[in-house]
């Protein structure tokens, strides 16, 4: 029987998740429907229960529906309680709906895959939305020495980390103020998205440090060429979608596909649109 799977989001078109999970079933030899649907922004929860009614087994949900995701899942595991975001549903015989965060997982695995140091790392994240939201807890368990956030409007970044109060090794401040060595800095915000330069203030990558940006493009973005004309590594977040995908396809299907092959042609498949 087809396993149907779908993504919710609006505006949807843009998204790579029907090619990621068809490519992951295909190579696994599983049977597999994945769908795309433009959700009205006050149907959510419409939408969710007629997919459920036509046997959907599972959904991975995007902007701007993963806060309501969280409200409507019956149950929600710790890591998206604490993103505070859900971007995969699990639709239970019962009818009951599990609702997971598999973002977080997705970098940390990509940080991995790219053979990334982060115990005792000194790490800086720039941006204080959703996407650093769902990424802090996960670092934090990777043991890092510490992990300072520098976003545009300060009291973003202050009210998020007041979310781990007691946590010594987090700290917020604006771009401007951020200064010293960093192991890791992430870019969180969606700056990219605009072709644009976050703000690094006097911030440095060590010597065979690394630059990652949560946002993919067919080119190196502005933060990426920033890294490499520090003689830094840099890379885009299209490996942390195709991670977080495995990290969902594994909890629908109870299989973890093969990440590379995949990546790969996505990358291709980018480059030539
Ligand atoms: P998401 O859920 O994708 O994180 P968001 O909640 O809208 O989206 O957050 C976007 C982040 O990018 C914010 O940290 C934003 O900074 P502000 O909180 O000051 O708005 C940041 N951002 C967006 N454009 C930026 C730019 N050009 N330079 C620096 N930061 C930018």
């Amino acid at each position: 029987m087809t396993s149907l799977y779908c993504v919710f989001g609006h505006p949807i078109g843009h998204s790579r998740s029907p090619f990621i999970h068809q490519a992951f079933a295909k190579s696994l030899g599983i049977d597999l429907r994945y769908e795309k649907r433009d959700v009205p922004l006050d149907q959510f929860a419409d939408y969710i229960a007629s997919f459920q009614t036509e046997g959907g087994k599972g959904a991975n949900i995007t902007v701007p529906f993963k806060q309501k995701a969280l409200a409507l899942a019956q149950h929600v595991t710790s890591r998206a309680r604490m993103a505070g975001a859900v971007n995969t549903l699990l639709f239970k015989e019962s009818g009951e709906v599990v609702g997971d965060n598999t973002d977080g997982a997705g970098l940390l695995n990509d940080l991995r895959r790219l053979g990334v140091e982060l115990k005792e790392a000194r790490i800086a994240i720039l941006g204080a939305g959703g996407a650093v939201r769902g990424v802090i807890a996960p670092l934090l368990d990777a043991e890092p020495n510490s992990i300072t956030i520098a976003n545009r409007t300060l009291s973003r970044a202050q009210s998020l980390i007041d979310d781990w109060a007691g946590e010594s090794r987090l700290s917020a401040t604006s771009p401007d103020q951020l200064t010293g060595e960093f192991d890791l800095i992430i870019n969180g915000t969606s700056a990219s998205l605009s072709n644009t330069l976050p703000t690094t203030g006097e911030a440095k990558l060590r010597d065979d440090g690394w630059a990652y940006d949560m946002v993919y493009a067919a080119e190196a973005t502005p933060f990426m060429q920033w890294a490499f004309t520090q003689g830094a590594h840099a890379a885009d977040g299209l490996g942390m979608l195709v991670e977080q995908a495995a990290e969902s396809f594994s909890l629908w299907e109870g299989i973890r596909p093969a990440v590379e092959p995949v990546l790969e042609a996505l990358r291709k498949d980018i480059r030539t649109a």
